[in-house]
């Protein structure tokens, strides 16, 4: 499969959950339109990844109703997370999907609740599914953990305070007790990123009904696209300039060359646990061919 055949498939996937978005955000009844607007600025945009990694993992094993209330819930808890992620107490950044972040928009007070409200939406939507309500329940406990303090905002805590203490939790970093400075930047990329991407291949599989082996896998060929997806990001913020550059990255622990080395390597693994006909082994494909080959921009010395 081309690259442009990635593409096309993509633009399908981010269509329909586009469209069923603008339905679940902007037609959400409450008495107060302004949150509401300020969930729908939020919630639109975005190249749809992790929405699309549940649809297509979900149909890849077998599933043949309706997964997209849970594609939303992890769209939404992901567009909650860019939002707090861009604070003035976090990351502090004034552009978001080319626009001005949803605090610069709206004020810091709704930045906080527009990302509250979506993540309680996120929630109020999975359980509006009318899959097994037993997989239903399996699915939302799966969100719930990728989002909360043992995945993405336990990463997001590691990422402003890379000093405190990683001792006794379940980690999700194997070899290390978490004091080398590059594994403690592994650590968080595992909780903040790769946490939401193994969430989104696991709820294809979980909502599918697929074996327990099955989810397994397919959380751990998420988290290694997701791992190797943030080394990604962090490589293209360092090259513009971004918000990164007071942070502590892989790049900066490790040198440029061995962090694409790790990302490709992370991307292989990917490519190797899903299924050869998943759209997420497609997805590493793509990426270690466009972002990590060797005459990709991000290549050349800096
Ligand atoms: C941005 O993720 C946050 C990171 C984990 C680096 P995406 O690049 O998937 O964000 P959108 O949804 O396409 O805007
Ligand atoms: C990932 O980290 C964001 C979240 C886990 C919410 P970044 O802070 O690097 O993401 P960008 O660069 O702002 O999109
Ligand atoms: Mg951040
Ligand atoms: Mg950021
Ligand atoms: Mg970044």
């Amino acid at each position: 499969m081309s690259s442009e055949d990635l593409t096309r498939e993509l633009g399908l996937l981010k269509e329909s959950i586009d469209k069923a978005m603008g339905a679940a955000v902007s037609g959400y009844r409450c008495d107060v339109p302004l949150i509401r607007e300020a969930m729908a600025y939020s919630a639109g945009g975005g190249k749809r990844l992790r929405g699309a990694i549940v649809l297509s993992t979900y149909a890849s094993l077998g599933g043949d109703g309706d997964a997209m209330p849970f594609a939303l819930a992890m769209e939404m808890v992901h567009a909650y997370s860019l939002v707090h992620d861009d604070l003035p107490c976090m990351d502090d950044d004034d552009m978001r999907r080319g626009r001005p972040t949803c605090h610069r928009k709206y004020g810091e007070a709704i930045g906080v609740l527009a990302g509250d409200a979506l993540l309680t939406l996120a929630f109020e939507t999975a359980a509006s599914s009318d899959l097994p309500p037993y997989r239903v329940v399996e699915g939302i406990r799966a969100l719930a953990y990728g989002a909360g303090a043992a995945g993405m905002v336990g990463g997001q805590v590691l990422d402003l305070q890379p000093g405190i203490s990683t001792g006794g939790g379940p980690s999700v970093h194997r070899g290390s007790n978490g004091d080398d400075p590059a594994d403690r930047v592994r650590l968080t990329y595992r909780l903040k990123t790769g946490r939401l991407f193994e969430t989104a291949a696991k709820l294809g599989a979980i909502l599918a009904g697929a074996p327990a082996t099955t989810v397994a896998r397919a959380g751990e060929a998420g988290m290694c696209f997701g791992f190797a997806f943030q080394i990604m990001d962090d490589i293209d913020d360092s090259v513009q300039g971004g918000s990164e550059d007071q942070k502590d990255t892989l790049v900066k622990r490790v040198s440029l060359d061995a962090a694409r080395r790790e990302a490709a390597s992370a991307l292989e693994r990917s490519i190797r646990l899903a299924g050869p006909d998943w759209f997420l082994a497609r997805l590493s494909k793509h990426y270690l061919a466009t972002k990590l080959a060797a005459d990709s921009p991000s290549a050349s010395p800096s």
